[in-house]
Parts: structure tokens; sequence; C-alpha cells
């Protein structure tokens, strides 16, 4: 189990970046939140296998409603990770085991 961050610091309807890895330059995983549940993913798009974000913790497509990729925009369900438009629609993200301990975000496994 790896401690991310406290809860209160993932903003509702809103994602996270978060390096796991010492050797990793950039976000490894993503942390998103919506209705007090928490969604976990690589952060890694299925279609070029580029990060999503475009600036750290950027996320989030402008409407709020969807994970968005930064390289050709293709856009993902927070809840189950799904490209719901664009280059790799039909795709999904990679889910990573994320929960709520002590109101503490942890990673219990990649
Ligand atoms: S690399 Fe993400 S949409 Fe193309």
């Amino acid at each position: 189990m790896q401690i991310l961050c406290p809860f209160d610091e993932l903003p509702e309807n809103g994602a996270k970046g978060f390096r796991i890895s010492a050797q990793s330059l950039a976000a490894d995983i993503l942390v998103a939140r919506r209705d007090g549940r928490i969604y976990g993913y690589r952060n890694v798009c299925p279609h070029r296998h580029t990060t999503l974000d475009w600036l750290p913790d950027q996320f989030m497509d402008p409407s709020g409603e969807y994970l968005q990729c930064a390289t050709h925009g293709a856009l993902f369900r927070l809840e189950d990770g799904l490209c719901i438009a664009g280059p790799c629609k039909g795709q999904r993200l990679t889910p990573v085991t994320v929960a709520v301990h002590d109101d503490m975000v942890v990673l219990l496994s990649e």
C-alpha cells in the first residue's frame, strides 16, 4: 500500500497525477474523484501510449465531465475509463486499485 495524498486534496469532478516510480519524470497514475468515489488509472493513453495530462494535474476536458488526452483529445469516462470519443473510441484506460483509508488516498495495486 502506498499513500498518495489526503482525500481532501483530490478535487471533486477532477483528477490528480502521481509519480509512483522514482525513475519517472511524469505522473505514472492518475486518481479521479466524483460523487465522493475515487477511480485510479495508469496515466497512459491507449491510442499512442502518451501521458494524458497537458500540464501537471490537468486531466479534465473543459466541461469537467471527462478525462481528456492532451495529444489528440480522446475523452474517457471517469467511472470506468472507457473512451467515448476520439481515435481510441471503445478502448479503456488501464485501472489501478485505489482506496481511501483514514482520509488518505492510497494505491493498493498497480
Ligand atoms: S495519444 Fe491520446 S488520443 Fe492520441
